[in-house]
């Protein structure tokens, strides 16, 4: 058993990943940004960095979740900086004090695949360069920021994340109710590729990599099939029984999101889990078709 702590750990992954490392047998704590007093929590201020050491004593490891959220508006010029700031900086803050610790813990932090930009139908793996935008700058800065970490001997795995299927959140939460109604379809063209991974798949992921001693630098966080913005309509039309074929076009979510749409909506990246599969993880769901089922069948009552 390790002694596990997560930051963003009230967020769409970190409920799953709590979960998914406590049936696992660790004991997993929370960084907290308020509300510190609970057992579990470990207080945190992200703007400043500082934490408690105190409570911080002991960590084996600390999974870095945290950041405001990409997708949930239009990004007006203080969401950008919130954004940016809740990434690098943040996460080169918090470094410096897990870093003053005695043992300094394992690192597992969040990256995304917007770290390629756009790409058309390019295969990238990790060994692929970084592309250019604001995301892709935000993803680097946020890479880099674990520097401090690093550099007192700490393992550091980065996870270069992709679109996370599960229903309670993420994309496919905001995708299903109009969905359901019928009214689904591809966004603009539909040719931009999709890099997408189970939130199951991305929870036994992290725990894999903080079992795995020899693993450090980045990993991408995606199935190994990914599919264009058309098949996966399709196939998310196949899930909830509905047909998808309304188009949404890309002026009028360029209209709704500005500069979002281009970023995150209508950008292709085609990655594949070189590292991952290298290292003998292997996906439990590789299909889109079959991620959709599992993600939205009905929950057993445990
Ligand atoms: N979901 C995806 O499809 C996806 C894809 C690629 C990358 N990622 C990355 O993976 C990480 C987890 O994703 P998620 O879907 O779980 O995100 P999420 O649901 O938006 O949760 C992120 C959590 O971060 C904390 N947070 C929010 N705003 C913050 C701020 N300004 N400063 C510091 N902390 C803040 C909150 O947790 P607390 O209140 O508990 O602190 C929040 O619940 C994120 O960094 C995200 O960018 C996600």
């Amino acid at each position: 058993m390790s002694t596990i702590a997560i930051t963003g750990a009230s967020g769409f992954v970190g409920t799953a990943l709590r979960e998914h490392l406590r049936c696992l047998g660790h004991d997993v704590r929370r960084f907290v940004r308020s509300g510190a007093g609970a057992k579990d929590a470990i207080a945190w201020d992200p703007s400043s960095g500082r934490i408690d050491l105190d409570a911080a004593r002991g960590l084996d490891a600390v999974v870095h979740l945290a950041g405001e959220n990409v997708a949930a508006g239009r990004w007006t010029k203080a969401r950008k900086q919130a954004i940016r700031d809740s990434r690098g900086p943040a996460t080169e803050k918090l470094c410096r004090s897990l870093a003053q610790l005695e043992r300094p813990p394992v690192l597992v932090s969040a990256s995304a695949t917007g770290i390629y930009g756009d790409r058309g139908d390019e295969l990238l793996d990790e060994r692929s360069e970084a592309g250019q935008g604001f995301l892709a700058d935000v993803a680097q800065e946020w890479e880099r920021a674990t520097k401090p970490l690093a550099e007192r001997g700490a393992r550091v795995c980065h996870l270069r994340i992709g679109m996370v299927l599960g229903k309670d959140g993420g994309a496919l939460k905001k995708m299903l109710p109009p969905f359901r109604l019928g009214l689904g379809g591809p966004i603009g063209n539909g040719a931009q590729w999709t890099s997408w991974v189970a939130l199951s798949d991305l929870c036994a992921a992290i725990a894999f990599l903080l079992a795995n001693e020899s693993a450090r630098g980045p990993y991408l966080c995606v199935s190994p099939k990914p599919v264009t913005n058309r098949d996966f309509t399709k196939a998310l039309g196949r899930a909830v029984h509905r047909p998808a074929l309304l188009p949404v076009p890309a002026f009028a979510l360029r209209l709704m999101f500005g500069e979002m749409a281009d970023a995150v909506l209508l950008s292709s990246q085609r990655a594949m889990p070189r590292r991952l599969l290298e290292a003998g993880f292997r996906f439990l769901h590789e299909d889109v078709d079959d991620a959709l089922r599992a993600a939205l069948a009905p929950q057993r009552a445990r």
